[in-house]
């Protein structure tokens, strides 16, 4: 018999399965998969941002990014824009928040388009 109980109760099992895929083995969180964003208008190649490079597994701030600047519920969504643009990385949002200031800037495209 379904009760409100019993669906509570699926949703909470619900919640912390998807808690229990976000950490990983040793506690510390699973990063996703290198993701590679969708090519804008005359986007000179792919831009492909992995996790990998931009978290320190021994200090894993990702409240650096998330959730003010970038979703993790919805892959590649940056908050407050539909798509990723460089009007908006230049004025130091979404990738601008460091590239072209702590990191690499806009000049060398191939850093970041493949
Ligand atoms: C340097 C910024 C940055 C940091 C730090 C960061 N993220 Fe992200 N995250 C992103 C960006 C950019 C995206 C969008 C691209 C994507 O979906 O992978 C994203 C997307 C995500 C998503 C949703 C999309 C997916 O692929 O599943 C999850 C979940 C996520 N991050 C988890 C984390 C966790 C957990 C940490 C800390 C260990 C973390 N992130 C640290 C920038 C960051
Ligand atoms: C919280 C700061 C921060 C944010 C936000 C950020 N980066 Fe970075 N990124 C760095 C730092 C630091 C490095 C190391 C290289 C350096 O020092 O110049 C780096 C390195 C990279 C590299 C070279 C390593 C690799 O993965 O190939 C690429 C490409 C890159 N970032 C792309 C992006 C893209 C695309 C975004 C937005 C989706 C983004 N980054 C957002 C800080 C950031
Ligand atoms: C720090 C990483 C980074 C660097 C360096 C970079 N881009 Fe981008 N660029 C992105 C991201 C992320 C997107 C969004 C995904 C896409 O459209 O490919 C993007 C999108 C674009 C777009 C389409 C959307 C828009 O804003 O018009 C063009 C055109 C573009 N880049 C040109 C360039 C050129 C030309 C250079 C070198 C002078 C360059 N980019 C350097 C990250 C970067």
């Amino acid at each position: 018999m379904t009760t409100a109980w019993t669906r509570a109760k699926g949703a909470v099992a619900g919640l912390v399965l998807g808690l229990a895929a976000v950490a990983g083995a040793g506690g510390l969180p699973k990063l996703p998969a290198d993701y590679a964003f969708p090519q804008g208008d005359g986007s000179p190649g792919k831009v492909t941002f992995s996790h990998a490079t931009h978290v320190d597994a021994k200090a894993p701030a990702c409240i650096a990014c998330h959730p003010a600047r970038w979703s993790m519920l919805k892959p590649g969504q940056a908050v407050g824009f539909e798509a990723v643009k460089h009007e908006a990385m230049e004025k130091g949002q979404a990738c601008g928040a460091c590239h072209g200031k702590q990191a690499f800037g806009f000049d060398s495209c191939d850093l970041c388009h493949k």
